[in-house]
């Protein structure tokens, strides 16, 4: 066993990170969140610090009822939501999945568009909400160029999708649009989200002290609370604004060449945005089984894995899920289970190399957004000319949520990466969905909505006398 190991060991050597390296990774992130800030940089920035017009996070005593979209994977969600002052609670009402068919990711905008617009209408109808115009709150989990609240333009798509004639579009006009060839109902003022945008609000609402939303699911990003004079982009010289990092992006300039190994290179090239969102494709669900499957196929070629042996499962793309990751590194018997459906003529000693294999890639995972994490809880401590930061991070994603031990590892290397930050982790439930409502909620009552689409739609939202920033 222990030989095996060893030369286990050479395959799995490139993917183990030093904190040395993490530090690095840091650093070289630290200089390309300024590069996306800066006003004449920010065009050619990996990174790319997106505006979001969402200059406060909750204060408490918003309230009102709200209809929420959430786009972000592979299925669709309409939420009907109720924001409790009296409770500090967003509670979902009622909520209805629509799924959103491969062909339907790969095929024209007007489709997918009609798509939601049905799905909306059809909750609607069964909610009995037709008659209403409530305000929306729209998760659009994609990097995109908001100009206002109401009015955010695709940059590229991720994640697998890849509908036509959406990237430079407004998304909002596109969903106004297909609701309109319908007739059949309306909505009221729009507020677009990203959905680390809606994590962190929903649970701002809980703890007023989360200024950082993290996702790591399907995809990977964060955003947080920047102060708005170091936003180039932005007028203004006073408060805070959130920036939608699109962390995914970082390295898409070269800068973590040193880092990649041959086996990321063959997941880029054969995914459907090859060249783009380079760290996402090292760190998220969509990426991480498979390249623990080029590895097992590498592997086995060269006759460490199987006896020498592979399957047709384990030679099709995407037949190893990332939750099997999970499953595998939560106990040796699942990994045997996992094998044996795939195909695959494995021994004891096979199984626990195919665990080490899973538990490694899990961790560089973890460790990058570690570092990333770190990156950004030392900007805000920084910015504000603090020695220590206490700050909590509202998070979630599959990744996180349902892996054995993800979390436990970030939490640790986060530690070490930044000690005078001390980072609260609290994983939002539905973050996405109603921290939508809550930005619309925040948006009708701290100006972000043009003064006549303040309150308008939504009698029950109250007016706030103060605007925490
Ligand atoms: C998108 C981000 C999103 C993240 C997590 C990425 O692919 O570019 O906008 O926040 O996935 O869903």
């Amino acid at each position: 066993f222990l030989s095996i190991t060893l030369a286990v060991e050479k395959y799995l050597e490139p993917f183990r990170l030093s904190l040395e390296k993490l530090k690095e990774v840091s650093v070289r992130l630290k200089k390309d969140l300024i590069r996306g800030l800066g006003k004449h940089s920010h065009h050619r920035a990996a990174v790319k610090m997106l505006p979001t017009f969402v200059r406060a996070t909750p204060d408490g005593t918003e309230k009102g009822d709200y209809l929420a979209l959430d786009l972000g994977g592979t299925n669709f969600r309409v939420l009907y939501v109720r924001v409790v002052e009296e409770q500090q609670k967003v509670v979902k009402m009622d909520s209805k999945i629509c799924s959103i068919p491969q062909e339907m990711m790969l095929g024209t905008g007007e489709q997918l568009f009609d798509h939601i617009a049905q799905c909306l209408g059809e909750f609607l109808e069964s909610q009995d909400l037709k008659g209403q115009t409530l305000p929306l709150g729209f998760t659009f989990s994609f990097p995109c160029e908001q100009k206002e609240i109401d009015k955010s333009i695709l940059i590229r798509w991720t994640k697998g999708f890849s509908c036509s004639g959406v990237e430079g579009q407004d998304v909002v006009k596109l969903l106004k649009e297909a609701i309109h060839r319908r007739g059949d109902y309306d909505i009221g003022s729009v507020a677009m989200v990203n959905d680390t945008v809606g994590t962190m609000m929903s649970c701002g609402y809980r703890d007023q002290s989360c200024e950082i939303g993290m996702i790591i699911g399907t995809g990977t990003n964060a955003c947080y609370m920047e102060e708005i004079k170091n936003v180039k982009r932005v007028e203004g010289e006073d408060g805070r604004m959130c920036i939608n990092t699109e962390w995914g992006g970082f390295g898409d300039d070269g800068s973590l060449k040193d880092i990649l190994t041959e086996f990321d290179e063959v997941v880029d090239q054969t995914s459907i945005n090859p060249g783009v969102h380079t760290f996402e494709k090292m760190i998220s669900g969509m990426y991480l089984g498979e390249i623990v499957r080029l590895l097992l196929v590498k592997m086995a070629e060269d006759k460490l894995l199987f006896k020498g042996e592979t399957s047709e499962a384990l030679l099709t793309p995407g037949q190893f899920e990332t939750k099997y990751i999970s499953e595998i590194e939560d106990g040796l018997e699942n990994a045997q289970k996992i094998l044996t459906a795939l195909g695959l003529n494995w021994d004891p000693v096979d199984a626990c190399v195919v665990r080490l294999v899973c538990d490694t890639i899990s961790s560089r995972s973890a460790r990058l957004c570690a570092a990333a994490l770190a990156t950004i809880s030392n900007r805000i401590r920084v910015n504000r000319g603090l020695d220590h930061l206490k700050t909590t991070v509202g998070v979630d994603g599959t990744v996180y949520r349902k892996h054995p031990n993800f979390s436990e590892e970030l939490q640790a290397a986060v530690r070490l990466l930044a000690p005078k930050c001390d980072i609260t982790f609290l994983v939002s439930e539905d973050g996405s969905g109603k921290g939508a409502a809550m930005v619309t909620a925040v948006a009708q009552t701290t100006c972000i909505l043009p003064p006549s689409q303040q309150g308008a739609t939504n009698p029950a939202a109250k007016k706030k006398k103060s605007v925490r920033t």
